[in-house]
């Protein structure tokens, strides 16, 4: 069964990183924390607290969703592994962000993200500079979410993108709350390539207007 695992993660190296912690059932991987502040039949929103970020940029506007986030979760997977000025080794979180660039806009690139992990929060390593890593504070701030299983893929995200767009528009017309992301979204992914079955996406939009503090 581990050998098939490690051969598997071998050919999805995506989220190798991830396939050896799914081995271990004991760790549990972090993720931001975030509370419930509405929820409906089709999509949530969270209120996430502040939070610090690690984030890669695409160099080439012209790849896909899938090639970006590959490559953005590679350079994002050494720095976690030392390769930052302190040579700190980062625990892995989920889930892996990829926002999507606009279409009307030119020259706008994927940037994928990944959450630093709890005891680096606040006091992150700096990325080597050849990794060209940004590193991010977020403020507390309000998100809408819509779940999806199976693969997060090139021809199917923006089916869920749509569905997202189309429900917080029915639910919150004639409210003062306002999206705030109008003209890109967010994927969230959070299982390893080799699950098959059982698996989690997101579409993240960031709303405002629910509370005074988001
Ligand atoms: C939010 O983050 C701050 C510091 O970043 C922390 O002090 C506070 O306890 C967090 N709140 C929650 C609800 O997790
Ligand atoms: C850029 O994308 C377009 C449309 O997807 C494609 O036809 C073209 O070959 C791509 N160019 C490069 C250099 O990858
Ligand atoms: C990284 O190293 C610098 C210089 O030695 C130190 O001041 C800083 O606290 C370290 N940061 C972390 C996150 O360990
Ligand atoms: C995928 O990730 C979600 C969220 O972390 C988790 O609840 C689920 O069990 C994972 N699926 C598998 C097959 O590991």
């Amino acid at each position: 069964m581990e050998t098939t695992v490690l051969i598997m993660c071998f050919f999805n190296s995506l989220f190798i990183a991830i396939c050896y912690c799914f081995n271990n059932p004991v760790h549990a991987i972090e993720s931001p924390k975030y509370t419930v502040i509405q929820s409906e039949s089709d999509f949530e929103i969270r209120l996430y607290n502040e939070s610090t970020w690690i984030s890669a940029s695409s160099s080439q506007t012209n790849y896909s969703f899938e090639h970006s986030t590959e490559t953005g979760f590679h350079r994002l997977y050494q720095y976690i592994h030392g390769a930052n000025l302190n040579s700190s080794k980062l625990a892995i979180t989920a889930p892996i962000l990829t926002k999507i660039p606009s279409s009307t806009s030119y020259g706008v690139n994927y940037i994928v993200r990944m959450y630093v992990s709890a005891h680096f929060q606040g006091k992150p390593p700096q990325p080597n500079p050849e990794l060209k890593l940004q590193l991010e504070k977020w403020k507390t701030q309000c998100i809408a979410v819509r779940k999806f299983s199976g693969y997060a893929k090139d021809d199917n995200i923006n089916k869920e993108i749509e569905s997202l767009v189309s429900s917080l528009n029915k639910h919150l017309d004639g409210t003062s709350t306002i999206i705030q992301d109008t003209s890109s979204y967010t994927i969230a992914q959070y299982n390893a390539s080799f699950r098959n079955t059982e698996r989690v996406n997101e579409v993240w939009i960031k709303v405002s207007g629910f509370r005074t503090d988001c």
